[in-house]
């Protein structure tokens, strides 16, 4: 057990544990996000998803626990890898400059991250653990309906759209499933896939601010 734990913390296997969790918390937020789409076929179409949902009775604690273990595995290990490059970078690069791909999107990581983790601590507040309307279609209409929240919700997809654009190149590298024949392909397939789930994401809180009466 111990040495199980050793060789997940050791600096291959925090990178193989930061990967592991952006997938599946990956899987997640594509399950989320279909869900969510359902609002746009009506407020019938969204309240029965929510109630088949609800109705998964005790597997739904067991999911929301697997959740909190990726969540926290996630930032866990992201602050310590932060934390960790930071203080070994003066000294790697005085011995010699490491060939690095970076841009705008890998070196804003750890902010888009933290974003998201504000997201996250107001978007619970809101949804799980806030009043809960007699529909599921009345708790969101009843949040993202203030114009406030609809931008904050904005500004977290706008950060996680920049943030998974980066992760899922990433989690590729760290799994060894890259090569530099399709490295273009990966990056543009993870820009692509992640404009299209951050537009998705976004037109719930437009269509909010914009349609009167949506969901229909
Ligand atoms: C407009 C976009 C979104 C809407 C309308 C929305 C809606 C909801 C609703 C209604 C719930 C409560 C589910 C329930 O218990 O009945 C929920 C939970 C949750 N949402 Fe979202 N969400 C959105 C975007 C996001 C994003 C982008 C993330 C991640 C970055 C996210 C992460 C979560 C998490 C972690 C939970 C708690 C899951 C659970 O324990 O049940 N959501 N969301």
């Amino acid at each position: 057990m111990k040495s199980i734990l050793s060789s997940l913390w050791s600096s291959i296997g925090r990178k193989y544990l930061m990967a592991a969790s952006g997938w599946l918390l990956g899987f997640f937020l594509i399950f989320h996000l279909v869900g969510n789409s359902f609002l746009f076929g009506g407020r019938r179409a969204f309240n029965t998803y929510a109630d088949r949902l609800h109705s998964l009775g005790i597997l739904i604690p067991v999911l929301e626990a697997g959740l909190l273990v990726l969540f926290v595995t996630h930032i866990v290990v992201a602050v310590v890898l932060f934390f960790e490059n930071r203080s070994a970078r003066p000294a790697r690069y005085a011995a010699s400059r490491p060939v690095k791909i970076e841009n705008w999107a890998s070196r804003s990581m750890p902010y888009t991250g933290l974003a998201i983790f504000i997201f996250l601590l107001v978007h619970l507040a809101n949804f799980k653990f806030g009043v809960q309307p007699a529909t599921e279609t009345g708790m969101v209409r009843r949040i993202l309906s203030q114009p406030g929240y609809a931008v904050f919700y904005l500004a977290g997809f706008a950060g996680l759209t920049l943030h998974i654009s980066h992760g899922f190149w990433s989690m590729f590298q760290s799994l060894g499933l890259s090569h530099p024949k399709y490295d273009t392909l990966i990056r543009t397939g993870a820009v692509l896939v992640s404009v299209v789930m951050g537009t998705v994401f976004s037109l719930i809180p437009i269509l909010f601010m914009v349609k009167t009466g949506f969901p229909g």
